[in-house]
């Protein structure tokens, strides 16, 4: 059977990107379809500054987020990275695989390196060896398939280099995974600026984040204060329009239909936000509420994560000990 494996880091509240361009496939598809496993990846959070109560409060959030966005746990398997030893174990051989350059030219190290020092923050070690980290998540389950939005594409390549790597030299050890995106809205970009990511708290200015509780009013001024472009013509190009081929992503990934052609039914920008943010809040309205539920009885959601972990540990287990036993370790 398909083993699918993806994840979410607790580093700040979930946003719409989030949503759209991972966990909504989760839910919809790709839990009834393989024997999926969904984490959320808490030791990531500490690779930039952090503050443990914060981490601590956001990965129970997120884990919520999860279930209230339909993921099942009589269907799927959900858990928090640190509860389950094998990441960690494994991460080291991963680290014994890659070479300091490959992780050196990882874009999102490149990138919040920089972020970091321009705060005057010193970079961490474990931001240049995350995706040793991120691959031991992935390989230690023999995952075929880890559904992503497109910014973790590079990091995804690297996955699969170093389990080919691994493979040739101490022996086959791993499945090859491959990365799948979302058809639409594989990169939600910030409503401020959007020729960046929409990402959770890296961005000093919320205005352009939709986050997943945000208020249906608080969703509305945020879609209708979206940075367009200059002129007035409904277009989707993502090049020379990006603001309004980002909302015509969103509104084709929300209330469905092809971004080209929806583009074709708006004269104004007014009418098109208009839409965007009615479908927005439309799309987050079950979630929402399922989350309040849930967030009720948190004694719930405990023990899907104590149950998750057991299993995930079920699993790795027996591949991360023969990974050491192929690369020499007694184990
Ligand atoms: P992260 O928040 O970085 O842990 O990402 C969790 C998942 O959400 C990953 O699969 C990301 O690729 C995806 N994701 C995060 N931000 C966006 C975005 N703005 N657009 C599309 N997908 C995203
Ligand atoms: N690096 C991913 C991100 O920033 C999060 C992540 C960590 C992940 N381990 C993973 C995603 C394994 C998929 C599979 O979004």
């Amino acid at each position: 059977m398909t083993r699918i494996f993806s994840g979410v880091k607790p580093t700040g509240h979930l946003t719409l990107g989030n949503y759209l361009g991972a966990m909504r496939r989760w839910a919809e598809e790709d839990q009834h379809r393989a024997d999926a496993l969904f984490c959320v990846v808490d030791l990531h959070a500490l690779t930039v500054e952090h503050d443990p109560a914060r981490v601590r409060r956001l990965s129970r959030q997120a884990a919520t987020l999860l279930l209230a966005a339909g993921l099942d746990p009589a269907l799927c398997t959900v858990f928090v990275q640190s509860q389950v030893d094998e990441h960690l174990r494994l991460s080291y051989l991963m680290e014994c695989t890659a070479s300091d350059g490959e992780m050196r030219r990882m874009i999102q190290y490149k990138e919040k390196a920089a972020q970091e020092a321009a705060r005057g923050g010193t970079v961490r070690l474990s931001l240049l060896t995350y995706p040793a980290l991120m691959a031991a998540d992935i390989l230690a389950y023999g995952a075929h398939e880890v559904p992503v939005g497109e910014d973790q594409a590079q990091h995804l390549e690297l996955t699969r280099d170093l389990a080919v790597r691994f493979n040739q030299r101490y022996g086959t050890t791993f499945v090859v995974p491959r990365a799948t995106h979302p058809a639409v809205a594989a990169r939600v970009m910030d409503l401020q600026d959007p020729t960046s990511k929409m990402g959770k708290s890296e961005q000093v200015r919320t205005s352009g984040i939709v986050y997943l509780l945000d208020e249906p009013e608080v969703v509305r001024k945020k879609v209708m204060r979206a940075v367009t472009d200059t002129g007035s013509e409904v277009a989707y190009d993502r090049e020379k329009r990006p603001g309004v081929a980002n909302l015509l992503d969103v509104l084709a990934a929300c209330a469905g239909g092809d971004p080209e052609r929806l583009a074709e039914e708006y004269d104004s920008y007014g009418a098109l936000k208009g839409d965007v943010a009615a479908a927005v809040v439309e799309t987050l309205r079950p979630l929402r509420k399922r989350h309040a539920e849930l967030a009720a009885d948190p004694s719930y959601v405990d023990e899907v994560l104590r149950r998750g972990a057991e299993r995930a540990r079920g699993l790795a287990r027996p591949r991360v000990d023969a990974a050491f036993r192929a690369l020499g370790l007694l184990g």
